[in-house]
C-alpha cells in the first residue's frame, strides 16, 4: 500500500514510515524539514500551512504527492509541543491550517485519513481514567489543546460532508527513539535523562503529575493496524469515522519517572520539584480498550522497559557521550 506521512520527519513519523517500509509499504513522507534520522524514504519538502487550495476552489499539491497515488495518509505534521504554543499561540492556528492541507489531499486522492490527535483534547479534568466519550471540548487547557480540537471537528466534518473514511487517535505522551532533537525541542524524558546523566539539575513541573507515558513502538503498532482496518477491515471493519486512545494504558508520577531514570542510569538526580506550568494537563489515564477491541492492539512497554531502551539507544547513538 502507499502510505503518504505529513509530519515524516518528527519522532512517530519517522518511526512509522519506517516500521511500514518494513512491512513492504510505500510511504512518501511530507514535511517542512529535512529527516534528520533516515533517508530510507522519500520526502517532500513544503510548509503545509500554505493553503493548497486556490481561488477557484480547487486544489493544488506538489507534483510528486499527486503521483504517489496514496492509498492512506497520516497526519502527523504539527507543532506538537504545548508550552511553546501557550507562549506562541499563533503556531496553534498553523496546526489547524496543516490539517486543513492534509485534508484536502485526502479529499483530491479520495482515500481514508489518520490523525495524531492528543490526550490533551480532554484538558484536565482529574478524572483516573479516560475513555474517548469524556471529551468536553469546551475545556481547551491551552492554545495546543484548541488546536487539536479543532483538527478533530474539522476530520469530522469531512467525513460528513465528503464521505472521507476517518481515523483520530489520541496519543500520550510519547517516547523513544527519533527524539532528540535538541535544537528545535525537547520533550520530558529526553530532557531529563540527559540532564540526570550528565548531573546537571532538573525542575520538575509538577510532582505528582500522572501521565500515560506511550513507547513509540506501541504507538506506530497502533497506527499501523488502524490503516489495515480503515484500507482492507482488519481486525476490525467498523473504525472508519472513530476516534481511538494510543496510549500504555497506565498512569505515572513525574517523580516515577524521575525515580526510573535514575535506576536505569545508576545516577541520582538533582530535581528541584515546582509547580505545573500554564497550559499542562496534572492528570491523565488513558482507557484503551477501545484500541484492544478495534484494533487488537497490546502495548508491549510498560515504562520501565521503555526508559530503559530509550537510554540504551540515546547511548548507543552518542546522545549521552
Ligand atoms: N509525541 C507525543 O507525545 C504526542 C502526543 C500527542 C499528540 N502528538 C501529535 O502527534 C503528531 C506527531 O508528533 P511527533 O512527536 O512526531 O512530533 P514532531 O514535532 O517530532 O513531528 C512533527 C513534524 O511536523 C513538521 N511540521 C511542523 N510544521 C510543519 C509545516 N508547516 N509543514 C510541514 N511540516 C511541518 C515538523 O517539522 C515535524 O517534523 C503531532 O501532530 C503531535 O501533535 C504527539
Amino acid at each position: 500500500m502507499n502510505i503518504l506521512i505529513t509530519g515524516a520527519s518528527g519522532q512517530i513519523g519517522t518511526n512509522l514510515a519506517l516500521k511500514l517500509l518494513a512491512r513492504g509499504d510505500q510511504v512518501l513522507g511530507v514535511d517542512k524539514r529535512l529527516n534528520a534520522w533516515s533517508q530510507a524514504f522519500p520526502l517532500v519538502q513544503t510548509d503545509m500551512t500554505l493553503s493548497p487550495t486556490g481561488a477557484d476552489n480547487r486544489s493544488r499539491f506538489p507534483e510528486q504527492v499527486t503521483a504517489f497515488q496514496p492509498h492512506a495518509i497520516v497526519h502527523l505534521a504539527a507543532w506538537a509541543k504545548v508550552h511553546q504554543l501557550v507562549k506562541e499561540p499563533a503556531k496553534a492556528l498553523e496546526n489547524v491550517a496543516m490539517t486543513f492541507w492534509a485534508l484536502e489531499a485526502a479529499r483530491a486522492a479520495k482515500v481514508p485519513i489518520l490523525f495524531g490527535s492528543s490526550r490533551e483534547v480532554y484538558g484536565d479534568i482529574l478524572r483516573h481514567v479516560t475513555e474517548e466519550s469524556m471529551a468536553d471540548f469546551v475545556v481547551a487547557e491551552s492554545p495546543y489543546s484548541a488546536s487539536k480540537i479543532a483538527g478533530e471537528a474539522f476530520f469530522s466534518s469531512y467525513a460528513k460532508c465528503y464521505g472521507l473514511k476517518t481515523l483520530v487517535f489520541r496519543f500520550s505522551n510519547v517516547y523513544g527513539r527519533y527524539d532528540n532533537d535538541l535544537e528545535r525541542m525537547e520533550r520530558v524524558i529526553p530532557l531529563f535523562v540527559r540532564k540526570i546523566w550528565k548531573g546537571e539539575p532538573i525542575t520538575v513541573f509538577g510532582r505528582n503529575k500522572m501521565l500515560d507515558f506511550t513507547y513509540v513502538d506501541d504507538c506506530v503498532s497502533g497506527i499501523a493496524a488502524g490503516i489495515d482496518a480503515l484500507l482492507i477491515g482488519l481486525p476490525s471493519p467498523r473504525v472508519a469515522g472513530q476516534t481511538i486512545n494510543l496510549a500504555y494504558g497506565q498512569g505515572q508520577t513525574l517523580y516515577d519517572l524521575v525515580s526510573l531514570i535514575e535506576l536505569a542510569t545508576g545516577k541520582q538526580a538533582q530535581a528541584t520539584y515546582a509547580p505545573s506550568q500554564t497550559g499542562e494537563v496534572t492528570r491523565y489515564v488513558a482507557d484503551i480498550s477501545k484500541a484492544r477491541t478495534l484494533l487488537g492492539y497490546q502495548p508491549q512497554t510498560p515504562l520501565t522497559k521503555g526508559i530503559q531502551m530509550y537510554i540504551t539507544w540515546c547511548r548507543e547513538s552518542g546522545f549521552l557521550g
